[in-house]
């Protein structure tokens, strides 16, 4: 049995006004068991987030990690530091991380090592551009970002390691692949973790990711490989996000 997820990713925003409100509207709500409802709030913020989400089904963890455990490396964010604090996983290989750091496969493929070596549970995000989806790429993209920084990690499970599939084009825009083309792709993952990185492709739980929102959820999250959503702007808004997570309600 896959775990369903709703990851918020607030990305470089929320005051902590927002997040009191967020966490005060939330944690009165009666959350079922069967959604783990996980957010990543700015670094900064993560000794708040978890104070507010104390006692309730929320988890807290980071937009990004270092590749390094410690050291000489000033502005940068430890894996050791976080799970210290209290925090549960961290997103790695985020598209903006990406495209606006240049965050490359080997780093990338240092972070999962980081994290799982702090039994955080890695969030690895993949996913195509535009130009990449017109030209046909889009299996062959995601193949070369899960083998370039997953292949040679000898420990990976569905319990430390969970893909997000999130089409660049996707990603804030307001146009949210097609279910059925999320589902093509999240197919093909399961297969591709299967024949060419030896893992039971079926137990892990791969999310999508891009303008996920509550009118198109239930629709998304409906496919049989599609088993939760990274989310970013309607993440925001305390409604909202519990509007994603009751898709698993029932
Ligand atoms: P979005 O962001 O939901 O605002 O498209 C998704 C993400 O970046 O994870």
């Amino acid at each position: 049995m896959r775990l369903n997820y709703m990851i918020g990713n607030w990305k470089m925003n929320q005051g902590l006004k927002d997040i009191k409100d967020f966490f005060g509207v939330l944690k009165s709500e009666k959350f079922k068991a069967n959604c783990q409802t996980w957010i990543a709030p700015q670094a900064l913020h993560l000794p708040y987030c978890l104070e507010m989400a104390n006692n309730s089904p929320f988890k807290i963890g980071s937009q990004n990690i270092c590749t390094e455990l410690a050291g000489a490396f000033t502005g940068e964010i430890s894996a050791k530091a976080i799970k210290e604090l209290g925090c549960t996983f961290s997103i790695i290989g985020h598209s903006e991380r990406r495209a606006i750091y240049k965050e490359d496969y080997q780093t990338l493929k240092q972070k999962v090592e980081q994290a799982l070596s702090q039994n955080l549970v890695a969030v690895f995000c993949i996913g195509e551009t535009l130009e990449e989806r017109e030209a046909g790429k889009t299996i062959d993209i995601v193949k070369e970002q899960l083998l370039e920084s997953l292949k040679g990690i000898n420990n990976l499970s569905p319990k430390n390691l969970v893909i997000a599939y999130e089409p660049v084009w996707a990603i804030g825009t307001g146009k949210t692949a097609t279910p059925e083309q999320a589902e093509e792709v999240h197919k093909e993952i399961r297969g591709i973790l299967r024949s060419d990185l030896s893992l039971n492709g079926d137990e892990f739980s791969i999310l999508y990711g891009g303008s996920v929102k509550p009118g198109n959820v239930a629709e998304l999250m409906s496919q049989p490989n599609i088993d939760g959503g990274l989310v970013g702007g309607a993440s925001l808004k305390p409604n909202d996000f519990r509007a994603l997570s009751a898709v698993f309600d029932s």
